[in-house]
């Protein structure tokens, strides 16, 4: 089964799907996985302690696929190693990027010399308008409910709005674990979904069991918005281990986050500090883990070809259901 948008062409997909970068979950495992069943997958370089490491990821994923494969690029100035990832990425053809929280004008720059597609996510028209501005390719809608760093905004009202106004091909990142998201999607206007928190309960993915088994037992009322691990706000499962470190952050932090001098600073050792936990997340010594509210829509652990499939099947059901809906509300009453 497949389904065309805009968004196959410009990524050479076969679905309108992308896995959605993860810290401390996306490997090459999950991204040769998804480029296996037709879709895409981001890695995010800072999943790695070091830029070997990274560099070895992307070798493992061009030994593994033909297929493609994007990375992920935190933009902002507390990604002290950006230029060194940057040059990885390039060194290895990768043809897709994904940037995230801040300025991608460089990014776009040097991806597009190198002939490859940048998309940047923002969570409000006026960041998609400097983003189209600065040469994106496409926009990841990042909507309220997201795993990872969430947005504010309603899908609903976030995905037209970036339709209407920035006028590029729009992916709805967050809220969709399965077809029917997929064809509200579409009806919003999106060429397409990025997916997390589903494919983290998928057997290819190389988290802890008891992080996959968490997603498909929970509910959208066992996830918290914090900003405690990272400095951004986040979402997250509650568990014994979030309940510890507690979701406020420390009033010193808090302070030092408002001072304009002070921010940027404290933002880079946040981020370092995240990464330290992300790294005892990975060894399995914290539960510290990442969901969306689409978790409440996760049932079963399947694979990523199996999860792909019954997405585009039910996307299918959703659309005919839909026009039935929309027959039955014209006729008379
Ligand atoms: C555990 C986790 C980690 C994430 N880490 C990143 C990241 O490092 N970079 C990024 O751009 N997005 C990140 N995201 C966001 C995802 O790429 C994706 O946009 C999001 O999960 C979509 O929402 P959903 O979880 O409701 O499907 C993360 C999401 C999760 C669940």
């Amino acid at each position: 089964m497949s389904l065309v948008t805009s968004l196959n062409a410009l990524l050479g997909i076969r679905a309108p799907i992308v896995v959605g970068p993860m810290t401390a979950v996306t490997d090459a495992k999950l991204v040769i996985a998804a480029a296996e069943a037709g879709i895409v997958a981001g890695i995010p370089p800072h999943n790695y302690r070091t830029l070997d490491g990274f560099k070895g990821a992307l070798r493992d994923i061009r030994q593994g696929t033909r297929g493609p494969f994007a990375v992920n690029l935190i933009v902002n100035k507390a990604n002290v190693l950006l230029r060194g990832q940057l040059d990885a990425a390039l060194e290895a053809e990768t043809p897709i990027y994904i940037t995230s929280l801040g300025d991608p004008r460089e990014v776009i720059r040097r991806a597009h010399d190198a002939g490859a597609k940048v998309v940047c996510d923002v969570s409000t028209v006026a960041h998609g308008l400097k983003v189209r501005d600065a040469g994106a390719d496409a926009l990841n809608a990042v909507v309220a409910g997201a795993g990872g760093h969430a947005g504010h905004i309603s899908p609903f009202a976030l995905v037209p709005a970036l339709v209407d106004r920035v006028g590029l091909p729009v992916i709805c990142a967050g809220g969709v674990a399965d077809g029917r998201g997929l064809a509200a999607a579409i009806a919003l206007g999106a060429c397409g979904v990025q997916m997390g928190t589903r494919f983290i309960a998928s057997r290819e993915c190389s988290v802890p069991d008891g992080y996959k088994r968490a997603i498909v037992d929970a509910t959208a009322d066992d996830l918290v918005l914090t900003e405690r691990l990272s400095g951004v706000m986040g979402s997250y499962l509650r568990t014994p281990d979030l309940d510890r470190l507690g979701t406020a952050l420390p009033l010193p932090i808090q302070l030092l986050m408002r001072g304009k001098r002070t921010r940027g600073p404290t933002q880079k050792v946040m981020m370092v500090l995240a990464s330290r936990r992300m790294s005892a997340v990975r060894r399995e010594e914290r539960a510290l883990w990442s969901a969306g509210q689409s978790a409440d829509l996760v049932h079963e652990i399947a694979t990523v070809r199996e999860i792909v499939e019954h997405t585009l099947a039910e996307y299918e059901r959703a659309c005919a259901a839909g026009a039935g809906v929309g027959r039955g509300a014209t006729s008379p009453a």
